[in-house]
């Protein structure tokens, strides 16, 4: 495995938590954001650059998560419906309320083998997962956010793990050899990926041939609407990015994987009071009717 890292340069974005998401204006915000954003789209390198600002913020304690109980995120809308802290090896420290669904619950993890964590964190789900590879495995976690990689590998020295690593890089163009990873992860993490595309063809290119990825991910389906999808990002993040549900699992296709299928699917409800704001009644009565929803999914398939 190489430890070569690319240098990289601020880029792109598809915000998370968009201004006014986990805050108090998030219901003044929601209206001008949907317009700002509908005139001028912003390019991949906008989206990475906010991402990693964000991200960074929320590193050094600067910003709250999308989900913490005290901003718009509350229970009834919260992106991981799932106790973590149940599972063994959680790491409260690594938890900064990011994540939106279990993949180390369904990546099939073994004894030995080399994990690697797009999208790492704080660490969350790489000292989960390191805890199952155990001293002859070992875990990667990938993040391009300096400020992430660095509480990561704070949290790892703290607590004396030697079987982790985290690593700065993109993973659309992932500082990895071919062939080398058994199961890759990911927690809540591709839907903020500019070029998804270009992820999966990486998670292809990784993984070893009979490798698997597990990843936790925002989709929707069915026909929502810009506005819908903008405004659903002010209060549960991690949409504005996010694909159709069958496309996601197209293009994971399409980038060579077989057995692509989701082994946990939850409904994220968007309140009434947030269509309200963006939708006349005839269109909230046809969104109703359409049976379209933002989903928080975990997908497995098979290199
Ligand atoms: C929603 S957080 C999830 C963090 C972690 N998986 C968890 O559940 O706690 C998204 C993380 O992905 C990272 N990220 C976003 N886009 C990335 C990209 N293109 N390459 C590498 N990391 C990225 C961010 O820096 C951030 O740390």
């Amino acid at each position: 495995m190489s430890t070569e890292l690319n240098v990289l340069t601020p880029e792109e974005t598809a915000p998370c938590c968009s201004p006014g998401c986990c805050d108090d204006t998030a219901a003044e915000a929601a209206a001008p954001a949907v317009e700002a954003v509908a005139e001028t789209p912003p390019t991949n390198a906008d989206i990475k650059a906010t991402v990693r600002e964000k991200y960074a913020q929320i590193a050094v304690g600067a910003a709250s998560s999308c989900c913490d109980s005290s901003t718009c995120c509350t229970d009834d809308i919260s992106m991981i419906g799932d106790a973590y802290d149940e599972v063994e090896g959680y790491v409260a420290e690594a938890d900064l309320g990011l994540g939106c669904g279990l993949p180390t619950e369904y990546a099939n993890l073994q004894a030995g083998q080399t994990v690697l964590d797009l999208g790492a964190g704080a660490g969350l789900d790489a000292f989960v997962a390191r805890r199952i590879v155990g001293e002859e495995g070992r875990v990667i976690g990938l993040d391009m956010t300096q400020e992430m990689v660095d509480k990561a590998r704070a949290n790892a020295r703290s607590l004396g793990y030697d079987n982790v690593d985290f690593y700065l890089g993109d993973i659309e163009a992932m500082p990895f050899e071919d062939d080398t990873v058994d199961v890759v992860i990911s927690n809540c993490v591709l839907n903020l990926v500019p070029d998804k595309k270009a992820a999966f063809a990486e998670m292809y290119r990784v993984l070893r041939p009979g490798g698997h990825f597990c990843v936790s991910d925002v989709v929707y389906q069915g026909e929502m609407p810009e506005a819908v999808k903008r405004s659903a990002e002010l209060y549960v993040g991690c949409v504005a990015g996010a694909m159709e549900r069958g496309a996601y699992l197209g293009a994971l296709q399409e980038a060579g994987f077989s057995d692509v299928e989701v082994v946990k699917g939850r409904v994220i409800d968007v309140p009434d009071e947030v269509l309200h704001q963006i939708l006349g009644p005839a269109e909230r009565e046809a969104l109703r009717a359409s049976g379209s929803a933002i989903l928080s999914v975990t997908v497995y398939g098979v290199k």
